[in-house]
């Protein structure tokens, strides 16, 4: 038997600490939250990605009566960013999210599963690490890549 450990490399920012092109990011996110659909769980989830042609796509999670039929912020974002732009690469993202009370999270919002899965295919596509940046009300977690937050994912088959 061997044992090993997968350990991942956060770095924690203040808001002040971000470079100009992660403060756009977060603030992107921020204001999609305010976009968000969410009658049903009242949480408000936004998403920016960073395009390598210059653009940043948005996103916010969109809730339906049939529950399973919505989708996340990070979906709306990304699946936005591939149907408008399909050759462009994913540079950067950002997803920060609003609680029932309409206030920024405590606590950088962690993304669901599908949404690191759905992510992690961009980053295979863009061939590079894609940091991800993880957003609470006064400090900013930042991801080194999509794989960062999905150890031992599948890929390809
Ligand atoms: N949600 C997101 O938009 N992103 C996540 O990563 C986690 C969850 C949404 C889905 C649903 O609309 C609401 O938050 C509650 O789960």
């Amino acid at each position: 038997m061997k044992e090993f450990n997968i350990t991942v490399p956060v770095k924690e920012y203040t808001y002040t600490e971000l470079d100009n092109l992660s403060a756009i990011l977060v603030e992107e996110a921020r204001k999609a939250t305010y976009r968000s659909y969410s009658p049903y769980s009242h949480f408000r989830v936004g998403a920016a990605i960073a395009l390598d042609n210059g653009q940043i796509i948005t996103g916010a999670n969109q809730e339906n009566a049939a529950f399973t039929a919505g989708t996340c912020a990070e979906r709306s974002a990304c699946f936005a960013a591939g149907a408008q732009y399909p050759d462009a690469k994913f540079v950067r993202i950002a997803v920060a999210a609003r609680d029932g009370e309409g206030e920024f999270l405590a606590d950088p919002v962690a993304p669901c599963g599908h949404c690191r899965q759905a992510l992690l295919e961009f980053e295979t596509r863009a061939g590079h690490d894609i940091p991800v940046l993880l957003v609470a009300k006064d400090r900013v977690y930042e991801m080194p890549s999509v794989k960062s937050l999905l150890p031992l994912a599948f890929t390809e088959f």
